[in-house]
């Protein structure tokens, strides 16, 4: 009898914890590639932009690598600890920055470029390979010993073969040394407890293994944590996309199980399909099984869904999303399951912030969040219709005849250039 009753108890425990972890989330991503040029700084320029990006209904904001960097940009480190050396501006501003995002209650993102990291001074055989920390001890100041032997140009060949992919361009950092692993976590802590940081974007997470990642994740308990684990998509011998983009979504649900909670992942299927599709290809938007075809279709909770990034769009332009058709990709992934986000170039610079704030309104009035259930009514070439949990309709596409596909109690709730969405009334 008593421990029906705590069987009870814990069932009901647990119906009253869900509501709250399905809570809808939205990532900003709060740079682009020439935010390092700014005037005055870019964390001091964002703080006014800090009521506009809650406005947008963003609970997370991912800002760029903050530590000492050989690129302007950030993305080859050198002295993690110096956080006063980076072109956005010196740790003051960034903790005052993080302060103001937190006073909306929106988290901080890091974006954490440990792979690879730059040395500051030449060993005896005149090779960059000795590193600096930063501080006035000697954390992280380490040698050749701590590169990845199979980094022949750096490492004195005593270090562990790389567990991931070869960054070409820095050192390759030997993750299966310990005091590599002890003093990284130690910096990751000293991120959040004494910068504020909340959470962590891993870049080119694929120069790790994912057990590798998994340490610094149970090291640091991050509260959100997204890796850029690039996985390609499969073409056919046309150059487009295949249909069938199983092998590339299955990458990204590994990485994030073997990683665990809090593991997500960016959702670089469902920007590969998606920017096929809107080109008069929207049938790609359902696969055989009736689901997304991205990652979203298999982990929406863990796929963070998005159109453009730093890389694929911005100044570099590696892949970018067909520009005429930007809103449909936010019409598309702001009433989707996942966890979508926003560039800072479509919200502040294209034009698009009354839209995208709009759509995300109704992300969040409708309570749609990451596992929200997905109906896909119509997937043509110049059509596609989906219900999300049986409260909102999208509408994506050329077609302007929708026949009877829209129940009479669904209302406009935004439109715009080839994409609508319903609200039940
Ligand atoms: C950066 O500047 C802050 C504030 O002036 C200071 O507390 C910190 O020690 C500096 N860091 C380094 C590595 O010089």
């Amino acid at each position: 009898m008593r421990k029906q009753h705590l069987q009870t108890f814990a069932f009901l425990l647990l119906l009253a914890l869900v509501p709250g972890l399905a809570h809808s989330q939205i990532l900003f991503q709060g740079f682009n590639w020439e935010s390092w040029k700014q005037k005055g700084g870019w964390y001091n320029f964002l703080m006014d932009k800090v009521s506009d990006i809650a406005n947008a209904g963003v609970t997370h904001v991912w800002l760029p690598p903050p530590t000492h960097s050989v690129s302007e940009q950030g993305y080859m480190p050198g002295r993690l600890y110096d956080l006063n050396s980076s072109k956005y501006g010196n740790q003051d501003e960034l903790k005052s920055l993080i302060g103001a995002f937190q006073h909306k209650g929106i988290k901080c993102v890091a974006d954490i470029v440990i792979n690879h990291r730059c040395a500051d001074k030449k060993d005896a055989r005149g090779i960059y390979c000795i590193f600096e920390g930063g501080t006035d001890d000697s954390r992280l100041d380490w040698g050749p010993h701590m590169i990845c032997k199979d980094d022949t140009q750096y490492s004195d060949g005593t270090g562990n073969p790389d567990t991931g992919a070869d960054f070409a361009a820095a050192p390759d950092i030997d993750h299966l040394n310990t005091q590599v692993q002890q003093e990284l976590s130690d910096w990751l802590n000293w991120l959040k407890t004494d910068i504020g940081f909340d959470g962590w974007r891993f870049d080119f997470a694929k120069g790790y293994s994912s057990s590798v990642a998994k340490i610094y994740a149970d090291n640091t308990k991050p509260s959100f944590l997204v890796a850029e684990f690039w996985s390609s998509l499969a073409y056919g011998n046309d150059g487009k996309p295949s249909y069938d983009q199983d092998g590339s979504r299955q990458e990204l649900v590994d990485w994030v199980k073997e990683v665990g909670v809090p593991a997500t992942a960016f959702d670089f299927t469902t920007k590969g399909v998606l920017q096929a599709a809107v080109q008069g290809e929207l049938w790609r938007m359902r696969d055989p099984q009736g689901k997304a075809p991205g990652m979203m279709g298999w982990l929406p909770e863990k796929a963070v869904t998005f159109v453009d990034n730093h890389d694929t769009g911005s100044t570099q332009k590696l892949w970018p999303f067909p520009s005429d058709k930007v809103m449909q990709g936010y019409a598309y992934i702001l009433t989707h399951p996942g966890i979508p986000s926003i560039f800072y170039d479509h919200l502040f610079d294209w034009g698009f912030k009354e839209q995208i704030s709009q759509l995300a309104e109704i992300r969040v009035r409708n309570g749609i969040y990451p596992s929200s259930t997905l109906n896909i009514l119509a997937y043509d070439a110049d059509l596609y219709v989906a219900m999300i949990d049986g409260k909102v309709i999208t509408k994506i596409g050329t077609k302007l005849d929708l026949g009877n596909l829209i129940p009479s109690n669904f209302h406009v709730a935004a439109s715009g250039k080839d994409f609508c969405v319903w609200e039940k009334k």
